[in-house]
């Protein structure tokens, strides 16, 4: 067994966030002083490396091809913060998803070396992201409260179901606390109906439509790092808090607590 925890971050639908989400968490935890390495598993249309604005020379095909080693592949963001990048092309789609996971599996010097390793994956739980789901110690679904979105959902968290036991769902682009805690509501409780198992699934948090978000965008900077006192990077510091406590079951020593909470409270003030 391998040191790193490994969260998968989903969704049945395209352009909720999940990208922009994971880099921007990963960033977070990094800051927390956790060693973090992010996959980029949007196999084909890479976006990990745009966001993070690094250029990109050996790819994670080019480590299933076995023409580079992962020391070649990967690239250092910050110090402990990790890119394991990949490419444009549709050579990755030849690969088996079982192939593509064992492969990685197999980087036990990496997956020794970190704390978290967040996939980023494709919008479509199809059967490279389940075998991603496979190897996952968490995985986080991502929605929006658009209709389509929470109807994808349903099915992704199911799927995500028969893989994992630590399944979490963000509602991103949502105004209101209110909506976000109703849609997660609406959606657990259609899934307990149609479900023999006893699914458990975790209300991680909310995040709100945010122009810092799109302005970080179109800039490709990360927005907890551009607007750290933004009501989107203290609702992102809210869902990394619950992480910790639904999914991670972390027993937070009050020092961790104390510095959530002076986080917390210092955004507040800003308001
Ligand atoms: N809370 C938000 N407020 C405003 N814009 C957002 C928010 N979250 C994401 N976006 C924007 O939505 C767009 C899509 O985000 P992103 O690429 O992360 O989605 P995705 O789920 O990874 O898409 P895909 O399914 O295609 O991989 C980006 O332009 C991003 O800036
Ligand atoms: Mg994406």
């Amino acid at each position: 067994m391998h040191k790193a925890k490994i969260i998968t971050v989903a969704s049945g639908k395209g352009g909720v966030g999940k990208s922009i989400f994971c880099a921007n968490f990963a960033y977070l935890l990094n800051q927390m002083g956790y060693k973090v390495a992010i996959l980029d598993a949007n196999f084909g249309l890479p976006s990990q490396d745009i966001i993070f604005n690094v250029t990109v020379d050996k790819t994670f095909t080019d480590l299933l091809k076995a023409s580079a080693d992962m020391a070649e592949v990967i690239i250092e963001i910050k110090e402990e913060l990790y890119l394991i990048p990949i490419d444009s092309s549709d050579e990755i789609c030849l690969y088996d998803g079982k192939y593509i996971v064992d492969r990685f599996l197999d980087e036990t010097t990496l997956l020794d070396k970190i704390d978290y390793l967040i996939i980023d994956s494709a919008p479509s739980i199809d059967p490279k992201t389940q075998e991603l789901f496979k190897i996952s110690d968490h995985i986080i679904i991502l929605s929006t409260n658009d209709p389509a979105s929470i109807t994808s959902s349903y099915t992704s968290l199911k799927i995500a179901s028969k893989y994992c036991d630590s399944i979490g769902l963000v509602l991103n682009m949502t105004d209101k606390k209110e909506d976000a805690t109703l849609i997660f509501n609406k959606i657990k409780n259609i899934i307990l109906k149609h479900s023999d198992n006893n699914i458990e699934i975790a209300y991680l948090g909310y995040i709100s439509p945010s122009n810092y978000i799109s302005r970080s965008s179109l800039k490709r900077a990360l927005f907890v790092k551009e607007y750290p006192n933004s009501l989107a990077t203290y609702q992102l510091n809210e869902t990394i808090y619950n992480f910790f406590i639904k999914l991670e079951h972390k027993v937070l020593n009050s020092k961790v607590k104390k510095s959530f909470s002076v986080i917390i409270n210092h955004l507040i003030e800003k308001f």
